[in-house]
């Protein structure tokens, strides 16, 4: 027997029925993001893998080891992109976007590739969509999308999720933090598991969020990075707490979220679902004022996040907030008899032009075989031509949920057929 041929591990396919929900997803994300100002950007699934090196940093877990890198026919290194943020920011840059408007705002939504280790909420092929502010250096910027992220999870109904904010401070203050992390934990390294005491010379910061209970016990000896945060740093932060306070946004301080991603200078943050179990960051995002100059690009702030739809989309399905969707057609036209299917066919495309969303039934099969098909489905409406009534130009409509019909002149269809449902779709002129 020849062996299945499966999905990769970590990626799962999308059919017909789930597919209607990931459609109302994104078009409801589009419309709350266009509503914000943002513009929509589509930016290559690969990149050169130096983007990311540069972007999100070489000691990243990222970087390190979940990136899907390749050498393609030019032998030049190619990467799946695991994040929008740097691609976003190679386009910014390659495109002047910074000549063309003091700041941009640009969204993404689409597919991104980490080699993780799969497990609920944790995929190798998953979706986000992101937003980025780019060239807003105030505070004001910071505390914007924040609540973009928090207004647009409220919009869908989620009303009880926690924001965790921290400042990981500049490339100046968060050097003083890892250098009294680096020496009060080299003092317990032995206390350390094997992956930090590793970490402690390459990036530190890492250590804050590893899980491992020996080395949680071991950072807690370290007094928190806002103690490290120079006069600007500290009064950036406090900006930002200021106006999340000033339209009553309650957000919890996490002195250790650092985030697994190099790029991050002053405010980061994630929202968090609890009921997701372990991997229960809804988004995360931050402030990367280094980032654009580190791609080549001029010394230009940039604030964003980023919002992994397969999470979002289980929040909502836990708390009962998908809307109900149907892809049932709206009605079904029935020949009875082989040499009727000819004119069904014409008065479903017709009615198909109309905009109304038409299945052909099958002229070989009897009524009742028929109209077992045309319920299954969810159709509202049949339209039955049979060989006596078509004689006449005439044709019976069935109103399924009742099973009451009526016999009408083929001629004044299209006319019974809007009276009783608007079409779907669009009319084809
Ligand atoms: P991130 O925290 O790596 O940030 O990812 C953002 C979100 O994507 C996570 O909170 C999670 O919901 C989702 N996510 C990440 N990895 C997976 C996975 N393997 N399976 C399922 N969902 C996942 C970034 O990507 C940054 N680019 C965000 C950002 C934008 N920062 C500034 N601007």
């Amino acid at each position: 027997m020849i062996n299945l041929i499966t999905a990769p591990r970590g990626t799962y396919d999308i059919m017909p029925d789930r597919a209607l929900v990931w459609q109302w997803m994104e078009s409801t994300i589009r419309q709350v993001l266009l509503s914000y100002g943002y513009g929509e950007i589509r930016t290559p699934i690969f990149e050169h893998t130096e983007l990311f090196q540069r972007g999100i940093g070489e000691t990243t877990d990222i970087v390190e080891k979940e990136m899907y890198t390749f050498a393609d026919q030019g032998k030049r290194s190619i990467t799946l992109r695991p994040e929008g943020t740097a691609p976003v920011v190679r386009a910014y840059i390659e495109h002047k976007l910074y000549g063309v408007a003091p700041v941009t705002k640009l969204f993404y939504l689409g597919p991104m590739f980490r080699q993780e280790r799969p497990q609920a909420g944790r995929f190798r092929q998953f979706h986000q969509f992101g937003v980025e502010m780019i060239g807003a250096e105030s505070p004001v910027a910071d505390a914007e999308v924040i609540l973009l992220a928090h207004d647009l999870y409220h919009q869908l109904g989620l009303t009880d999720l926690e924001i965790h904010l921290n400042s990981v401070g500049c490339a100046q203050c968060r050097q003083a933090y890892k250098t009294a992390l680096t020496s009060t934990l080299k003092a317990v390294a032995d206390e350390l598991c094997t992956t930090c005491r590793l970490r402690l010379d390459r990036n530190p910061l890492r250590l804050l969020d590893c899980k491992s209970p020996s080395c949680q016990a071991a950072v807690s000896k370290v007094p928190p990075i806002q103690d490290y945060l120079c006069p600007d740093c500290d009064h950036h932060f406090k900006g930002v707490l200021a106006l999340l306070d000033q339209v009553k946004v309650k957000y919890k301080l996490s002195p250790k979220l650092v985030r697994g991603l190099d790029y991050y200078s002053r405010t980061v943050f994630e929202i968090i679902n609890h009921d997701l179990g372990a991997q229960n960051a809804l988004c995360g995002g931050g402030r990367y004022d280094g980032l654009v100059e580190a791609c080549g690009g001029p010394a230009v702030p940039g604030v964003g996040f980023a919002s992994g739809i397969e999470r979002l989309l289980t929040t909502l399905e836990q708390k009962g907030k998908l809307p109900e969707l149907s892809g049932a057609p709206q009605l079904f036209v029935l020949p009875l008899g082989e040499q009727l299917t000819a004119v069904a066919f014409e008065l479903a495309t017709s009615l198909r032009r109309q905009g109304f969303f038409v299945e052909l039934g099958n002229g070989t099969k009897s009524l009742k075989a028929q109209l077992k098909s045309a319920h299954k489905s969810g159709a509202a409406l049949t339209v039955i031509i049979g060989e006596d009534e078509w004689q006449a130009q005439q044709v019976t409509v069935k109103i399924m949920g009742d099973g009451s019909q009526k016999r009408i002149a083929a001629a004044e269809l299209q006319k019974e057929i809007a009276s009783l449902i608007s079409p779907l779709g669009k009319k084809y002129q």
